[in-house]
């Protein structure tokens, strides 16, 4: 019997509860043993009840988990930074193997984890920790871990890809779906952690230390959200051949210099990850042996993530059996340049509204054509009045060479606004 103490049992906890004990002959089966819940510590007590626990194994104190000797895997889902950072590293230090969905604290705090992990030789899994149910931590280290992986671009935020998906089926606005979501309960109340792109930036850190192992922390990711997206970008997107995503996007240089950024993109409608919709999460990955890969599925649920979190227990469970720990830690050992973001360049979408009269159009071509910015296609779409709303696709620009020539155009009369600019992603894919 292998025993386990679970820490938190909210959404994921009491799904890994109830998973447990609705599939415990195969599981035991698949581990070599029988994986028991000894001990849990939840503020709670009633959402330990419902979840099918007794009172006998709910834990007053964290030391009760820890001192306990027969317990020898310790699953975090409290979820935040503190107390779930000092009770790892206590579980760790006690020689109890560790198995967390925390992607805020992988994100932030990843390197002492995985330096306690392989200090006190115990192992430390965390495949729930980014696209909840989808299994994408494992295969990077281990079934991929042959390729020099080129890049690993994610749609990683389910709430975002909801809103944006439903933008587009019916052509209403953010706010709008926004609140409905939430009144469904898709989106939280605070909804500031998935819109603003800050989910998805711990995730892609997280992807990206393993795939280009080099450590990158949340604060290494640029990072844009999709409160400015309006039906009108996604209609043009549509028109031209493109969807709107907020993308997680990882990638390497020719010089080996580092990508990592988060932000709406147009997006070919024949990409891959153009066909993820709703709350569907997808990671799309280039190796340079395996060519393109994508995996798929739920990034978030209560069975989902616990199918995620039970599948590290019993890989645990395995190396348990045969005495043998930390087989795959920490994988950062490189220290590979991460570029900032006006070091990158792109191919941009503008939208803009601007007088309608004869040398308007040569005016806003001289100023990007003055800061080296080459113009793939313009279109004016709509001319109510004196005003016009123009589109323009950019060829590959350096990011900072449009800024500067967005930032002589906001200047001038003749410009009203700029009202949107969005990157294009995966138009220069390797294989098609
Ligand atoms: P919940 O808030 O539903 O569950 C956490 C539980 O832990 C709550 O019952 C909470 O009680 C309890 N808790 C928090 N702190 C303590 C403490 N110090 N002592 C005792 N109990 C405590 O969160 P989730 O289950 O949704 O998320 C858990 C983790 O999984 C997070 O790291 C999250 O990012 C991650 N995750 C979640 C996914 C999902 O679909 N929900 C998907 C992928 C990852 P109280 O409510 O009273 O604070
Ligand atoms: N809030 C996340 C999402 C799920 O919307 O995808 C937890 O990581």
């Amino acid at each position: 019997m292998v025993y386990l103490g679970l820490l938190g049992c909210g959404t994921v906890g009491s799904g890994v509860v109830k998973l447990l004990a609705q599939n415990q002959h195969t599981i035991a089966r698949r581990a070599g043993e029988e994986i028991k819940i000894k001990r849990v510590l939840e503020r709670d007590a009633e959402k330990c009840l419902q979840s099918g626990l007794d009172t006998g194994s709910m834990a007053a104190h964290i030391d009760e988990i820890l001192d306990d000797e027969q317990i020898q895997i310790v699953v975090e889902l409290i979820g935040g930074i503190q107390p779930a950072l000092d009770y790892i590293l206590q579980a760790m230090r006690k020689g109890k193997h560790v198995v967390t969905a925390n992607k805020d604290l992988i994100a932030e705090h990843g390197q002492i984890l995985f330096e306690t992990a392989a200090a006190c030789k115990v192992d430390f899994y965390f495949e729930a920790s980014v696209a909840g149910g989808i299994p994408i931590i494992y295969p990077l280290k281990q079934s991929l871990a042959a390729n020099r992986i080129k890049e690993v671009i994610g749609i990683l935020n389910g709430t975002t890809n909801y809103i944006l998906t439903k933008m587009s089926r019916e052509g209403r606005p953010y706010e709008e779906i926004l609140a409905e979501a939430q009144a469904l309960g898709y989106a939280e109340a605070d909804p500031t952690a998935d819109v603003e792109g800050l989910d998805a930036a711990r995730k892609i850190a997280i992807l990206s230390s393993i795939a280009f192992n080099t450590r990158i922390t949340f604060s290494d990711v640029y990072v844009e959200g999709i409160t400015a997206i309006t039906p009108a970008d996604i209609r043009y997107a549509r028109e031209l051949g493109y969807v709107v995503k907020l993308l997680a996007v990882a990638k390497e240089n020719e010089r080996e210099q580092l990508e990592i950024r988060v932000h709406p993109a147009f997006l070919p409608v024949t990409h891959p990850l153009a066909a993820v919709d709703d709350v569907f999460n997808a990671v799309f990955v280039y190796g340079d042996a395996v060519g393109e890969v994508m995996h798929y599925g739920r990034g978030a649920g209560q069975f989902p993530t616990a199918s995620a979190v039970l599948g590290d227990v019993i890989d645990i469970t395995r190396n348990i059996q045969h005495g043998i720990s930390a087989r795959i830690g920490c994988t950062c050992y490189d220290d590979r340049t991460i570029l900032n973001i006006n070091q990158l360049s792109a191919e941009f979408y503008i939208r803009m509204t601007v007088t309608d009269r004869p040398g308007v159009l040569a005016g806003i071509a001289g100023v990007f054509g003055n800061n080296n910015v080459s113009i793939a296609s313009v279109i004016q779409k709509t001319n109510s009045g004196q005003c016009a709303e123009l589109i323009l696709i950019t060829h590959r620009v350096q990011e900072q060479n449009l800024r500067d020539s967005l930032a002589v155009l906001q200047g001038m009369s003749i410009v009203s606004r700029i009202d949107n600019v969005i990157r294009l992603e995966g138009t220069d894919r390797m294989e098609v």
